[in-house]
């Protein structure tokens, strides 16, 4: 049985009046150069979208993860389309290619990448997660909820299948020395809970069922450990199998009805709630936000992709997002303050320490009394 690999390959190459959308000619030209690679053999099927102003490539192919001639294409889809965006002069064109040659896979060149390989069952309905404004760590609420959470997930009580638990991967994204460790739900909770509940650190890399069946992927990109400096958000995508056996695509979607706090917003140095939105309003307005996801419904179909579903584009969510409009502006009045602004740790790439730096000589060992 041949296996089947969706590859979620996302760039923000450039955008429009500032970090809010990816412009339509750059979303064309991602599509010509796609529909290229499928004339080419080199994917099977794909879907281009916009997460505000990154460019989403959901590419479905039988090559396996970490392929060169996917991630060739979608690295030089970014690189040409970079191109056309310096020449019509949009805002931070170029912004995450931080790379001058492609060296065989995007990771550790700028883009983001989330990877999934499976034999498709009878039916295969996934979803897409895209966020903008936020770090790969605010998908681990939900993915927590979504796979260890009993008052989120149904099927962990009542279906004999999801009883046996998951195996979380988990990924320190602040080392290069040992990164992984594999915890499993529901014996090990509290020890994923005291990982992940540090989202800047600990990121969920991969969940698979307890019998190892591969469920979730989520990229862990971090730009600023790559640039050495703050150059945009790791708007961070991620793919989740949904049903038979695996909790239900409404399971799944029940964990973003919070709306949680994530780290991003603003110079991607602010708290704030990520709001679920359909596609329309995939765009980061106030306070260059709020940190919004979107997420696709497909059907994966003997390697195609039927679909999407725009799935947060219901008026279920609607209180979510009134909820999370509430907290927003909330937490915007504390301007400058901890915790809407991030602690200081977090803003080791940001623009801070510049600022900072010039005040380092004023510092007395005795108490200043102004003369
Ligand atoms: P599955 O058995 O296919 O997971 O569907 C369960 C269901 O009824 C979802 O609400
Ligand atoms: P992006 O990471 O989405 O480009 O946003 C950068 C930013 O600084 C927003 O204020
Ligand atoms: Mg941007
Ligand atoms: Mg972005």
């Amino acid at each position: 049985m041949v296996e089947t690999t969706i590859s979620v390959i996302k760039a923000d190459i450039g955008s429009l009046a500032g970090h809010m959308i990816v412009p339509d000619f750059i979303l064309e030209f991602a599509r010509k150069e796609m529909k290229k690679g499928v004339e080419t053999g080199v994917i099977n099927d794909f879907h281009v979208t916009n997460a505000g102003d990154d460019l989403e490539l959901i590419m479905t192919h039988h090559k396996g993860e970490g392929n060169a001639e996917v991630h060739e294409l979608a690295w030089n889809t970014f690189v040409k389309g970079a191109e056309l965006g310096r020449k019509k002069k949009i805002y931070a064109a170029g912004q995450d290619i931080l790379a001058d040659t492609f060296s065989g896979n995007v990771k550790g060149m700028g883009p983001g990448s989330a990877e999934m390989t499976f034999e498709e069952r009878k039916s295969e309905p996934i979803a897409v997660f895209m966020a903008d404004k936020t770090e790969p760590g605010a998908f681990n609420y939900p993915i927590y909820k979504i796979y260890a959470d009993p008052f989120n997930t149904a099927g962990l009580v009542i279906d004999p299948n999801l009883h046996d638990g998951f195996r979380f991967v988990i990924q320190d994204v602040r080392v290069d020395d040992k990164p992984f460790v594999e915890l499993k739900t529901p014996e090990e909770s509290y020890d994923l809970l005291a990982l992940i509940g540090s989202t800047s650190k600990y990121t969920i890399k991969k969940v698979y069922r307890h019998d190892g069946m591969v469920t979730a992927a989520i990229s862990t990109d971090k730009l600023c450990y790559i640039a050495g400096k703050y150059v945009g958000k790791d708007d961070p995508v991620a793919i989740i199998r949904a049903h038979s056996g695996l909790p239900a695509m409404g399971e799944i979607l029940e964990a973003f009805t919070l709306p949680h706090l994530v780290a991003g917003w603003m110079r991607g140095s602010h708290i704030g709630p990520l709001i679920p939105v359909g596609v329309k309003d995939s765009r980061c307005t106030r306070f260059d936000g709020p940190p919004r996801v979107i997420g696709l419904g497909f059907q994966v179909s003997n390697g195609t992709l039927l679909g999407p579903v725009d799935m947060f584009e219901d008026v279920a969510f609607d209180i979510s997002r009134k909820r999370a409009m509430e907290a927003a502006d909330y937490l915007r009045r504390h301007g400058p303050f901890m915790p809407h602004r991030l602690h200081e740790n977090d803003m080791e790439y940001t623009t801070l320490p510049a600022v900072l730096e010039k005040l380092k000589d004023r510092f007395s060992a005795e108490e200043i009394v102004p003369k």
